[in-house]
């Protein structure tokens, strides 16, 4: 049964541009948006602990988003962290883990990820004396050899950091088999779930991993970060926070004031997936992606990287066009209407690996639940045009 393209729930992308920049950020669900904006009319925007009902209403908000995001990723117990994005909450992640690096541990990454999957490690590992290797992948293929990260391990290996989907590419690496090499080493294993919670379901509990982070502005929420840290590996970090704050579960990698509203809108926009269902909403978006992989593929001139089928891969693609900058094609997109991305999107490791990364990386496009076969064949025709000129 074909699928409609759920636009209706998305005031934001239901105007005459085709919004193929939904792996930089998607488009808010109705749901989410009324989920925010009531969180601020309510008066419950009050602090963490008090003695008064709205006081205690932010506090319920904040266990109400753990319980969903238990829901969404089926986490074996309520230690979800939330902060302002991925990256802010990776930094502190790893500056709480690093108290503990050692001279000649090791930290195994890869060259497939975002680089809010390589910098907060290098640079934890770089001011401990540790050091950080990156396996490869192949960039034929865009795949990730498990041979390639098993080759790394070490007895000294301490964590493996793995992307659950290539941002730019979308190479979905196989997160089980990792997991087990890893834990079989000795390591933990830290997932950066962003680009993969908004095209499968996620189960940490069946991965195994140690910590995995997801960003609700991929998913149709509104701009935040949420860290899911394994409990007993919570219960002994010590994170870099301000005294008074809680020592105990998430509260203690949540500096500051919880930004309440947003998590208001991370209920509503985890429930939307819940209510959808990630896999059904999977199988729309590979209707309607399938037709533009195939289609960059045809077009003389065009050279698609990543994986060329279907396969374990995001709705995600990115390309060049023989002759033209990115950024050049990226404007002259715009010119029609089309959003799309140019540039590395900050996989830096992917563009160097691929050797592209000196000539402005590529352009990428990806497809979520709103973008429809109409927006795919406005691009393959814009496409076919820049390619001729
Ligand atoms: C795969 C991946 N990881 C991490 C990030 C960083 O997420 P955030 O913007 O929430 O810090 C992004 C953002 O684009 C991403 O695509």
């Amino acid at each position: 049964m074909t699928q409609d393209s759920l636009l209706h729930r998305f005031p934001g992308a239901r105007g005459e541009w085709a919004r193929l920049d939904g792996p930089a950020g998607t488009q808010m669900v109705d749901t989410a948006i009324e989920a925010t904006r009531a969180w601020s009319a309510n008066g419950n925007n009050a602090n963490s602990g008090g003695f008064f009902p709205a006081a205690e209403a932010s506090d319920e908000i904040v266990r109400a988003a753990r319980a969903v995001m238990q829901r969404l990723l089926n986490a074996p117990s309520d230690t979800f962290v939330f902060g302002p994005n991925t990256t802010t909450l990776v930094f502190s992640f790893t500056r709480a883990l690093a108290r503990d690096f050692k001279e000649r541990d090791r930290i195994v990454g890869t060259k497939l990820d975002h680089d809010s999957n390589v910098a907060p490690w290098a640079m934890a590992a770089h001011d401990n004396g540790a050091e950080h290797v990156l396996a490869d992948f192949d960039p034929e293929t865009g795949r990730l050899d498990l041979a390639a990260v098993e080759r790394l391990l070490t007895a000294s290996t301490k964590w493996v950091t793995v992307t659950g989907s290539s941002n730019l590419i979308g190479t979905m690496p196989d997160l089980h088999a990792i997991t087990k090499l890893a834990h079989d080493a000795g390591a933990k294993v830290y997932v950066d779930a962003v680009a993969l919670v908004p095209h499968r379901s996620v189960d940490i509990a069946a991965i195994g991993c140690d910590a995995m982070a997801t960003s609700p502005y991929k998913w149709y929420g509104p701009h935040a970060g949420v860290l899911w840290v394994e409990p007993e590996l919570l219960a002994s970090l010590q994170p870099y926070k301000v005294r008074p704050a809680s020592n105990e579960g998430p509260k203690k990698l949540e500096t500051g004031t919880p930004n309440y509203e947003a998590i208001a809108g991370v209920v509503a926009a985890a429930d939307f997936m819940l209510q959808q269902g990630v896999d059904t909403m999977a199988d729309y978006e590979t209707s309607v992606f399938g037709p533009l992989l195939a289609g960059l593929q045809s077009i003389d001139g065009v050279t698609v990287y990543g994986p060329k089928d279907l396969i374990d891969r995001a709705p995600t693609v990115s390309f060049n066009i023989a002759d033209h900058h990115p950024d050049d094609v990226a404007k002259q997109l715009a010119d029609r209407q089309i959003a799309v991305w140019s540039g590395n999107s900050y996989a830096v490791e992917v563009a160097q690996h691929l050797g592209i990364e000196a000539t402005g990386a590529a352009v990428r496009a990806g497809v979520v639940r709103y973008v429809t076969g109409a927006d795919v064949e406005r691009l393959l025709n814009a496409v076919s045009d820049i390619a001729e000129s």
